[in-house]
């Protein structure tokens, strides 16, 4: 099945129990992060992707898709890996999320 994500929303995915947003780059690519803002801990999914960042709906954060860095602080960021088969995410064996 193709992934076909808006370049301009975030599209919300459970994978390997961890709540994660695919955004599409500015260069086309996507990008795999946390779908939890670091404020106040809201979905960054109900947000919209402007200017290669997700920008929070709640109180306008904004975060880089690629670094995922934004406003003093920053969201985590999971490896992609694109294969014949379709796109895997990275999810590290051990993490806080
Ligand atoms: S909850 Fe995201 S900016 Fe406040």
């Amino acid at each position: 099945m193709l992934l076909e994500v808006s370049p301009f929303k975030p599209k919300a995915f459970l994978i390997s129990g961890k709540n994660l947003i695919i955004c599409k780059t500015e260069n086309g690519l996507l990008s795999a992060l946390a779908n939890k803002c670091p404020h106040h801990g809201k979905k960054l999914s109900d947000g919209w992707c402007e200017d290669n960042k997700i920008i929070c709906a709640y109180h306008q954060f904004s975060f880089d898709l690629e670094t995922g860095l934004g406003c003093g602080t920053g969201v985590d960021v999971f490896d992609l890996e694109y294969r014949k088969d379709g796109v895997y995410v990275g999810i590290p064996q051990w993490s806080f999320l």
